[in-house]
């Protein structure tokens, strides 16, 4: 039986910090407000002229150098975004293209904030089958060029990043499980209704939502989610080391934790100092614990998100 597991993970975060105090001088909100509502205190904004392949490659480069693999071993790259760069060619073209990657297959998956969780497990279905052997998956997004900046209920809450992770064949279990959903009734409660069309942006070019449903929604699939995945592989919530959730807002990743009555401590969250950077927000948070050493070789790993579509779903590994 062959398996997927992680051999390394990566991140990159632009430059420019925005604080909640910058944002008050500029719209009518506050700290306090923004605190005491989502538990966002900062978030990463990308320069003017940088890319989501900018973000995308810095991520991937420090997934590859963890996982000591080069652009020879990689023969599969997926991309979740909702910002890509271009049109086409996809993200992922453009980023193998950046990385001297000249084998494989390379494309973008489009399921917003819960992107990364369909590319790892879409990656694992394919390094499992035996057809790939070594996987680049990366979340990146320049969310910050979808917001309507006079627009208070949604310009606080995004940020911009990007994370990665290599996902190798393997003998051992890595990839335990994943499971998603996806509800496209719901599209209009989250969405970004313009596009380029007829050598114009038509409609709406900006984010767009409804914060109290996509509240409720994301507080009850997450726990769905989660309860769903432990059943599935025989586990409790005792046997789970960590759950890192979508990082959107700590009243959902609080609520989520507490209904499962999985003690918070063993929740990373990164939601303060990143915002909500969409399909970015799992591999950050995932390479943040790696790499503070929270998260370890041989633990059991739950990340799940929700977004856009609206979609969501979970994976479970071996990390
Ligand atoms: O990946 C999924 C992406 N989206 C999400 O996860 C968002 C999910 N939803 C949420 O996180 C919450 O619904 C929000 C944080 C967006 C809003 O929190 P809320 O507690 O549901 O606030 P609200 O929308 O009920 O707004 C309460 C008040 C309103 O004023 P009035 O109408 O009661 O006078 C808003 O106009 O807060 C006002 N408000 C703000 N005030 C200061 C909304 N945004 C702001 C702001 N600063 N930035």
């Amino acid at each position: 039986m062959n398996y997927s597991k992680i051999a390394g993970t990566g991140s990159y975060l632009p430059n420019r910090v925005v604080t909640n105090s910058e944002l008050q001088t500029r719209i009518d909100t506050s700290d306090e407000w923004i605190v005491s509502r989502t538990g966002i205190e900062a978030r990463h904004i990308a320069a003017e002229g940088e890319k989501t392949t900018d973000l995308a490659e810095h991520a991937a480069r420090a997934a590859m150098a963890a996982a000591n693999v080069n652009a020879d071993d990689i023969d599969l790259i997926i991309v979740a975004t909702t910002t890509p760069d271009k049109v086409f060619p996809s993200t992922a073209c453009l980023l193998q293209a950046r990385l001297g990657v000249k084998q494989g297959a390379a494309f973008d998956v489009q399921a917003v904030c819960t992107g990364f969780v369909y590319a790892l497990s879409i990656a694992d279905k394919f390094v499992a089958s035996g057809q790939h052997r070594c996987a680049l998956v990366v979340g990146a997004e320049i969310f910050s060029r979808l917001l309507d900046w006079n627009d208070r209920r949604t310009c606080v809450l995004f940020g911009d990043g990007a994370g990665a992770v290599v996902l190798k064949a393997s003998k051992e279990p890595g990839i335990l499980s994943s499971h998603l959903y996806a509800d496209g009734s719901m599209g209009h409660i989250l969405q970004v209704d313009g596009g380029v069309s007829a050598g114009k942006l038509a409609d709406n070019p900006y984010l767009q939502m409804d914060g109290a449903a996509v509240f409720r929604l994301a507080t009850r699939v997450l726990h769905e989610c989660a309860t769903e995945a432990l059943r599935h592989n025989g586990f409790t919530v005792e046997d789970l080391d960590w759950l890192v959730p979508h990082q959107a807002n700590m009243r959902i990743i609080n609520s989520t934790t507490d209904k499962l009555n999985l003690p918070r401590e063993r929740v990373i969250t990164t939601v303060a100092q990143h915002g909500n950077t969409s399909a970015a927000s799992v591999p950050l948070a995932l390479d943040t614990a790696v790499r503070d050493q929270r998260i370890k070789p041989g633990q059991l790993v739950l990340i799940e998100g929700v977004g856009g579509g609206m979609t969501w779903g979970s994976v479970l590994l071996r990390f």
